[in-house]
């Protein structure tokens, strides 16, 4: 039995390839491109084990992926694997198109053929997990009440417009083909192996350093905060028992905003680094230009996934963000490594511009 998997060395694939591997003796195949985002030295720990078997290549190329799925038969291909950060995206959608529309088609109509080769109780058991996000469903009014998996999708940014787009045609191959996928649509999640671009480690990147805080726009946006190893418990959850054609929703049940997380970075980082002298590091927070597009609120209802699955988050936003700051603080290498010189260009054209 294998999983294929993509996108295991960015944030959440990491996480899940990491927890799968402690967990159970089923094999994993990861495929990566390795761009920024990804870090095979996320996996070094089990570098070793024979259970995971890394393959640096692109989703979007039909040969690759089809030659995994002939040679490893897995029973299951969960996607991890996109261009993740709505900034590039404004700056620059060209990848997100080819990655997560070109890359998600490429991997589905893989995927078929594949199916179609397999016999009756093999394309039982197979399942395509598609990993997207809860973006699609556009910006919320404070006063609305979270979407459900039937809310309209009204994305806003070239990120999330090729989230959609991607889900479109994960749920065409069901309705068309018959292809066994589920979608998953997740809110933001945090902690270990988060690349620094994203608002939680960023922050915890410049309040370590005593840096500016840079706020977009008046930093009352509201997001929901799943710790990543709780969307990881879902995922599991979803590949064992979600029934194919469904979308779930997964989420912490969690909404803060902006400058509310930013405020609990810094009260975790005063109490653990109480650099002498120092001010209080919320007094580092500094407003800047605002997004172009920025979605005012995120909210996800997960009334379904734990009914119909029994699934619930365990982590609470002040476990769960001290857990963070912790990890990063005793993984100043890990962040040496990836803060190199592409990662201060990206620094300088997003913020420098901005400001
Ligand atoms: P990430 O940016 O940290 O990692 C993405 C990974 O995909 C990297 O390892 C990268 O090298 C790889 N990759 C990119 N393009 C590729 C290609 N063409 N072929 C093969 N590999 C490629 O992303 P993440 O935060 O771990 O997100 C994983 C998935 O979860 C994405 O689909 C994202 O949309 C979704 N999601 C993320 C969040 C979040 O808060 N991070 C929330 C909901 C959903
Ligand atoms: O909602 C799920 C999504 O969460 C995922 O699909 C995306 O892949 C992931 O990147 C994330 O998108 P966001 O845009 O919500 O995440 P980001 O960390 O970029 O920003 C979170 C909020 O913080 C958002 O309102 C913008 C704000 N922000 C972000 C940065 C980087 C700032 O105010 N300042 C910053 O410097």
């Amino acid at each position: 039995m294998t999983l294929l998997v993509s996108g295991g060395a960015g944030f959440i694939g990491t996480n899940f390839i990491l927890e799968w591997t402690a967990n159970s003796d089923e094999a994993v195949v990861n495929l990566d491109k390795l761009t920024y985002a990804g870090n095979l030295g996320n996996l070094r720990s089990i570098a070793n084990n024979k259970q995971h078997t890394f393959v640096q290549g692109d989703i979007a190329d039909p040969q690759v992926v089809r030659s995994l799925l002939a040679k490893h038969r897995p029973r299951a291909l969960l996607n991890f694997a996109a261009e993740t950060h709505v900034d590039r995206s404004i700056h620059g959608p060209g990848d997100f198109i080819d990655t997560n529309i070109v890359g998600t088609y490429t991997l589905l109509a893989a995927a078929l053929e594949y199916w179609q080769s397999l016999d009756e109780s093999g394309q039982t058991e197979f399942r395509f997990i598609n990993v997207s996000t809860d973006e699609v469903f556009g910006s919320l009014a404070d006063d609305a009440d979270p979407c459900d998996e039937d809310a309209p999708y009204a994305p806003n940014s070239p990120y999330s417009a090729s989230k959609a787009s991607a889900d479109h045609l994960v749920r065409s191959y069901f309705h068309t083909y018959g292809l066994p996928v589920i979608t998953t649509n997740c809110t933001n999640n945090y902690g270990p192996y988060q690349f620094p671009e994203k608002l939680i480690p960023l922050m915890i990147v410049n309040a370590v350093a005593r840096k500016a805080l840079p706020i977009y726009g008046d930093g009352k946006n509201i997001r929901d905060w799943l710790y990543v190893t709780d969307h990881c418990s879902a995922l599991r959850r979803v590949l064992t028992d979600g029934r194919p054609g469904e979308v779930y929703n997964v989420a912490g049940n969690c909404e803060v905003t902006n400058l509310e997380v930013v405020g609990a970075i810094c009260a975790v980082l005063d109490e653990l680094l109480p650099d002498s002298g120092g001010s209080p590091r919320q007094e580092l927070i500094e407003f800047v230009p605002d997004r172009p597009g920025h979605d005012r609120r995120y909210a996800l209802s997960t009334n379904k996934i734990e009914a119909k699955l029994g699934w619930r988050p365990t982590e609470s936003f002040a476990t769960g963000i001290r857990k963070t700051v912790e990890w990063y603080l005793a993984h100043r290498d890990w962040l040496d490594e990836v803060m190199s010189g592409r990662y201060r260009q990206w620094i300088d054209r997003n913020y420098t511009d901005r400001a």
